[in-house]
């Protein structure tokens, strides 16, 4: 599996230091979660912090739009360096023209769909995005603990994917750890978000081997 650390976890203060880390420890992917204090209850950064930290760190940056209005910040990405671009389907009603623009703006569009959302939200656009990213937790706030009724919907988005042969890859957010890491490989998932866990490893090298060399 690909391990994309979320910058969430590391000291706010010293985000410079938090992307080296994630580079010399051999991850995938920077993961920013953005909240705007109205989708979800809490404030992190926007996209200026993220246009700032490009210049400190090689790795591809995944953005994950915890906002009420995601096509009003997509502009504010463009140029910056992102790579992939998760909006949550509860925030919109108009996900393929959200999509398409992502697609005009040169984002890989992905869509993030929260514990309590049903798959049917989001079964008539999986042909529209590359990423799907289940939330394991309430959005909001990291270090909470994984709930374990993912595994269900995960086992039918798989199942999905492969019955309707798409391609996009399955990302899980919230709550992952060495304890679940092993089973959400078996079950089909290609990309961790892990923020306490990482930051939280002694030995974070050995903690992103451990997740990369999981596989289904
Ligand atoms: C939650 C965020 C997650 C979270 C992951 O709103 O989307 O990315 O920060 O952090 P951990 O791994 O600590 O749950
Ligand atoms: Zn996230």
């Amino acid at each position: 599996m690909k391990i994309a650390p979320s910058v969430l976890a590391c000291d706010l203060s010293d985000i410079r230091s938090g992307l080296k880390e994630m580079a010399y420890s051999g991850c995938d992917m920077v993961h920013w979660d953005v909240m705007d204090g109205h989708f979800v209850p809490n404030l992190t950064f926007g996209p200026g912090t993220v246009r700032w930290a490009r210049n400190h760190s090689e790795l591809p940056f995944d953005v994950h739009l915890m906002v009420t209005d995601p096509m009003q910040y997509l502009p504010l990405l463009t140029d910056v360096g992102v790579e992939m671009v998760s909006f949550q389907i509860e925030a919109t009603s108009f996900a393929p023209r959200l999509i398409s623009l992502m697609r005009e703006l040169d984002f890989k569009p992905s869509v993030a769909i929260n514990p309590q959302t049903s798959l049917v939200a989001v079964e008539e656009i999986l042909d529209l995005v590359d990423n799907v990213l289940v939330m394991s937790v309430d959005p909001g706030f990291g270090g909470q603990e994984f709930m374990s009724s993912t595994f269900a919907k995960l086992e039918k988005l798989v199942e999905y994917r492969e019955s309707q042969n798409l391609v996009f890859s399955i990302q899980v957010d919230g709550g992952v750890n060495l304890n679940n890491a092993n089973e959400l490989a078996a079950t089909g998932v290609d990309i961790v978000v892990t923020g306490s866990s990482f930051f939280r490893a002694e030995d974070r090298p050995a903690f992103v081997r451990k997740i990369r060399g999981m596989d289904r």
